[in-house]
This record gives C-alpha cells, sequence and structure tokens, in this order.
C-alpha cells in the first residue's frame, strides 16, 4: 500500500495548531509535506493557500490542510482554484457533511477559535469520512464556471 501524501500550511496564527495537526497526520500514517510557514512571525495567508491550492487543482496532491486565524482568507484565496474545494470546518459534523455531500478536497480550521483537541477530532472526522456522490456528484459538478476550465 502506497503512503498518501498531505499537504499541510498555515500563515502566522495557525501555526501553532499546524504543528500538532502535522505530527497527528504522521501519527495517521500520512507523508506530509509541509508548506510553511515556519514561525510564528507575522506573514500574509495566501503566500501559503496559493502554492498548496495549486497542488490540489492540478491534481499532483489528492487533499490538503490549512488555518489561519479564521479559516477565511485560506479559505477565500484556495477556492480561487479550479477544482479546489476548500471547506472551512469548525467542528467534526460540518468536517463529516464537507466531505459526505460536498467532496472536499481541502479542509481549512479557524486556528484561534480551536483546541487542539477540537482540531485533531474536525482533522480526523474530515479524514476519515468518504464522499456520498449520486445528487452530491451532481451539485458538486455544477460548482465549477462553466468553460472555465478547459
Ligand atoms: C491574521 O491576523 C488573520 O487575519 C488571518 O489569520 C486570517 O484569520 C484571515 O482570514
Amino acid at each position: 500500500m502506497t503512503t498518501e501524501r498531505i499537504l499541510i500550511a498555515s500563515d502566522h496564527a495557525g501555526f501553532e495548531l499546524k504543528e500538532k495537526l502535522e505530527h497527528a497526520l504522521e501519527d495517521l500514517g500520512f507523508d506530509v509535506q509541509d508548506l510553511g510557514t515556519n514561525t510564528a512571525d507575522s506573514t500574509d495567508y495566501a503566500d501559503y493557500a496559493h502554492p498548496l491550492a495549486q497542488k490540489v487543482s492540478t491534481g499532483e496532491v489528492e487533499r490538503g490542510v490549512l488555518l489561519c486565524g479564521t479559516g477565511l482568507g485560506m479559505s477565500y484565496t484556495a477556492n480561487r482554484y479550479p477544482r479546489v474545494r476548500a471547506a472551512v470546518a469548525w467542528n467534526p459534523d460540518i468536517a463529516k457533511l464537507a466531505r459526505q455531500h460536498n467532496d472536499s478536497n481541502v479542509l481549512v480550521l479557524p486556528a484561534r477559535f480551536l483546541s487542539e483537541e477540537q482540531g485533531v477530532e474536525i482533522l480526523k472526522a474530515w479524514l476519515e469520512t468518504p464522499f456520498e456522490g449520486g445528487r452530491h456528484a451532481r451539485r458538486v459538478d455544477k460548482i465549477e464556471i462553466p468553460d472555465s476550465n478547459p
């Protein structure tokens, strides 16, 4: 069985939780690629969302995790990329639904509003939940702007 690669990145507001989730992902057996930031010094979320979203958009890597203070800046940036479905999830139920109904391929966490324990629970729920397909596949197919992705 090949090890799944997963990407993770944050700005300064998500840095501390990112480091913890990185270890959780490694413990779960993932090949984690950390795209920064690597310190708690102030930085700009888009600089970290773009490289991660690009790799998911092209299919180079299937899934990724982004963290910033609210999750919003990271999600705005990542969702500009075709085929990226970046879901802000603040509890495990939202994370599960983001997978079941929306086939989310990027999990975005509002780090300033979560404990480590909550972050790990949300992450696990998102990783473990499959997409339901069916009527949800039809809806997900309609997300992309028509004729925007040749
Ligand atoms: C940084 O202060 C904060 O604005 C950022 O982490 C994020 O919450 C933006 O959406």
